[in-house]
């Protein structure tokens, strides 16, 4: 068995993307017990680390903790040592989430994120687009292959890992090592038009413009990568997230699921390499949804819980719970179908 990788990315905030890492890489881990399951938390707000952790004020202090190190115990450690020396030592920077957390299965790690980033960011893009000092020396390549390196890695020899990424929506230079480190790629969209005009961005900035820019062109990630023939991610599936109520899919939402779905098969149809290869012949838009798309339903109170207090849906057997003092109820059915819902995007994994 080989190593896997994901990683989470649309180039905009509030669609996700840190509340499907958090409860797909904890069911991940609960069904897959032969694999070291990684969570490589590549946002400097550090969401998905915090529901790991445990979630609240508590989370918050052990964040802290990591973060103040000297070397710290997060991504932003591990990114220096691999700048610094050409690799680093995983265990060095990883956190075994069951030690803070016992929700969460024994197999399930982090590498927690960091507002760093945000600080070491200019540093990286300096040191990638450095003159090379050789024929052999490709800066550009060494910086942009940290994280991809990274998921080459295993914890014990004979278990592979999986690894889940997360990201910020800025296509900063951290995020462009985040896409480079995932095999395939989720892309998590809200029923708004903004996240859908952020599916055409995302292909923008990751392939490049049909349109190259006279000027800006050349500088662009995209033409970068083609000219140092970096791979690049395939994508995986389209997360419509919120998109089911209690209700079920409301008509509106429908319309805007299939309008984003509608731009990912336009996309499909010009470069089908683009996408992860299912083996299905794709003849249709009804096609392409049913390989492609995923809904994901509104967890409503269940998400605030889970989110507050890092317990996994699998895990969340209580009717009431109590979030910084108010008790919130969490029925049973609406426990089950967030817990449905997310099986069925991991059994796809
Ligand atoms: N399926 C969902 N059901 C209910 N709330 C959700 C769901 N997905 C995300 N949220 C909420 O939406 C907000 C943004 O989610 P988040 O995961 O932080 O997005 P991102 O990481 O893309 O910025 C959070 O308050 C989160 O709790
Ligand atoms: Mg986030």
């Amino acid at each position: 068995m080989t190593n896997k990788s994901y990683v989470m990315w649309n180039n905009k905030g509030g669609v996700g993307k840190s509340t499907i890492t958090f409860h797909i890489a904890s069911v991940y881990a609960e069904q897959n017990p032969e694999r070291d399951v990684i969570v490589i938390d590549m946002c400097p707000q550090a969401n998905s680390s915090s529901m790991l952790l445990g979630g609240g004020r508590e989370s918050e202090t052990i964040l802290q903790e990591f973060i103040s190190k000297t070397e710290p115990q997060t991504i932003v450690g591990y990114i220096t040592e691999a700048t610094l020396s050409g690799d680093a030592n995983i265990n060095k920077y990883i956190t075994k989430v069951d030690t803070i957390n016992s929700n969460l299965s024994e197999n399930l790690y982090l590498i927690s994120g960091d507002g760093n980033l945000e600080l070491i960011a200019p540093l990286l893009s300096e040191r990638a687009d450095a003159t090379p000092l050789s024929a052999a020396d490709n800066p550009w390549i060494k910086i942009h292959s940290i994280i991809k390196l990274l998921t080459e890695k295993r914890l014990a020899e004979d278990r592979p890992c999986t690894f889940f990424i997360d990201t910020n929506p800025s296509f900063a230079i951290y995020t462009q090592l985040a896409i480079v480190g995932g095999q395939e790629l989720l892309v998590p969209v809200n029923a708004d038009d903004s996240s859908i005009f952020a599916i055409t961005g995302l292909f923008n900035l990751i392939w490049g413009n049909s349109v190259i820019h006279p000027v800006y062109g050349k500088y662009t990630f995209a033409e970068k990568a083609k000219s140092h023939n970096l791979e690049l991610p395939k994508i995986s599936y389209l997360l419509g997230n919120r998109f089911t109520q209690k209700i079920g899919a409301a008509n509106a939402f429908k319309a805007l699921s299939n309008e984003a779905i509608s731009r990912m098969y336009y996309e499909y149809r010009t470069d089908p390499n683009k996408f992860e290869n299912r083996n299905t012949n794709i003849t249709s838009e009804q096609d392409f949804e049913n390989s492609y798309s995923v809904e994901l339903r509104d967890f409503n109170s269940a998400g605030v819980v889970a989110a507050n207090q890092g317990i996994p849906l699998s895990k969340m057997d209580k009717h009431t719970y109590e979030v910084y003092g108010q008790k919130i109820q969490v029925s049973k059915e609406q426990r089950e179908l967030c817990k449905t819902a997310i099986d069925g995007l991991v059994a796809k994994l």
